[in-house]
């Protein structure tokens, strides 16, 4: 006589769990909270020596594997995928500031950040320094005092595409033995690896051009490696002090990646910003195109903002990858192939011409997100940069008639006519200065 079968409630939880092992060419997406382990020793291992995978909030196969591509793209030893870019930021900068702690900041960041900043980090008691002029190296220089812990920038800053010269800054970060730390969302690692110029740490939001397909939310710090204990550890306490339960330091377990190490280890499972592995799936799949894209969002942006400076009713584009940028002598240097794709122009018909424009065009898309590879349109002195006060709007060039665009891979022509159809229906005074 056979064995009597399970209850109903037993098989409709177990039956079916042994899951036929095959080799699938797509990364398989491993969504589950955690792992079985198959025996008492992996167990222990797990939790003992951070052997294998036992719960998603602290590591997944799926994330695992697009961290892996991250890293080696943008030349890093290793990389930590989190739920967001604001996360990968906050992330970064916990790994080596804490409460008394300064950090020295671009003036020319992504208002989120900068929000982040001023208005969270502040109240953990790290305080902020924002440099204007970041080509000035003595302006960094000036800046630094003695608790100073991370510099701050952005590659291609949001809004007016200022060009953070990742070697110099590096060179003063280096002098003072305090980490650069670059946010390089708008450039990719298949434009400027920051890494190589210097920088301790780069951090992404992978919502943008790394998933391209504007589907999910994500965000990466990868490390450079260059951690040194003797040279690095006075400012940096926390990574060569024993753990919390007297274990391996982080600079003894993950050597030069020991911030990265530390992030992974305590601050992300401690905080819990992890990324779901559905969205570090997509993400990768992203991530196998990148090249392809970048490169087509970057020669029509060329093409776009060449024609929206000849237009007689805009009165200044501010794109680095046109001459008249004033930080375009860098651009050979720092983005030999292509100068990115989101960048701001500026109507003379101030605020009712952006508003026709937006109202106008059909093959843009309204929307606050860039990096998708349909071309997106804002006005950011009505949405993104509504909280900022007037000089702040000034300074990064958000006027009245301002509409920041990220360039998508469509035929170009489509886009000068998309445009060229919204400005012919300007009002004859906002064609002119
Ligand atoms: C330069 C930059 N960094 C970080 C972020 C934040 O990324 P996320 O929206 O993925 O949190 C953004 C968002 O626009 C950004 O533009």
């Amino acid at each position: 006589m056979s064995d009597p079968q399970p209850g109903f409630s037993t098989r409709q939880v177990h039956v079916g769990e042994d899951v036929a092992s095959a080799t699938p060419r797509a990364t398989p997406i491993h969504l589950t909270a955690g792992f079985t382990f198959d025996s008492f020793q992996q167990g222990v291992d797990h939790f003992g020596a951070g052997v294998g995978f036992g719960y998603t909030r602290i590591g997944n196969p799926t994330t695992d594997a697009v961290e892996r591509k991250l890293a080696s793209l943008d030349g890093g030893t290793s990389a930590l995928l989190v739920a967001s870019g604001q996360a990968a930021v906050t992330g970064a900068i916990l790994s080596s500031a804490g409460a008394g702690d300064h950090i020295v900041v671009s003036d020319h960041i992504y208002e989120g950040s900068r929000g982040l900043f001023l208005d969270v980090l502040a109240r953990f008691g790290i305080e902020t320094s924002f440099v204007s002029d970041i080509r000035n190296a003595q302006a960094w220089r000036n800046a630094i005092r003695p608790n100073t812990k991370v510099l701050f920038g952005e590659t291609i800053s949001n809004a007016a595409n200022r060009l953070l010269d990742v070697r110099q800054v590096a060179d003063i970060a280096e002098e003072h033995g305090i980490p650069l730390i670059v946010d390089s969302t708008f450039s990719t690692a298949y434009l400027q690896r920051p890494l190589e110029d210097g920088a301790a740490l780069v951090v992404h939001s992978t919502s943008k051009f790394i998933s391209g397909q504007g589907a999910v939310i994500g965000g990466v710090i990868i490390d450079g490696g260059h951690f040194d204990p003797a040279r690095d550890g006075a400012r940096a306490p926390h990574l060569v002090a024993p753990g919390a339960h007297g274990d391996a330091s982080a600079a003894e377990k993950h050597g030069g990646s020991a911030r990265l190490g530390w992030a992974r280890d305590v601050l992300v499972p401690r905080l819990g910003p992890s990324l779901s592995p559905l969205n570090a799936f997509f993400i990768g799949q992203g991530l196998e195109t990148l090249s392809l894209r970048v490169r087509e969002h970057s020669r029509n942006a060329a093409v776009v903002a060449a024609w929206l400076e000849a237009q007689p009713a805009v009165a200044s584009v501010d794109y680095v990858g046109l001459p008249s940028h004033p930080d375009h002598d860098l651009v050979e240097r720092l983005l030999p192939r292509g100068a990115g794709s989101v960048f701001t122009f500026t109507l003379h018909g101030g605020r009712a011409a952006a508003e026709h424009v937006i109202e106008s065009v059909q093959t843009f898309t309204h929307m606050t997100h860039l990096g998708d590879v349909r071309s997106l349109i804002l006005h950011p002195a009505t949405t993104s940069h509504v909280h900022a006060t007037p000089d702040r709007r000034a300074d990064v060039g958000v006027h009245e008639g301002t509409l920041r665009v990220s360039i998508g891979i469509e035929d170009v022509d489509d886009l000068i006519a998309d445009l060229d159809r919204a400005f012919a229906g300007l009002p004859t005074e906002a064609v002119t200065a």
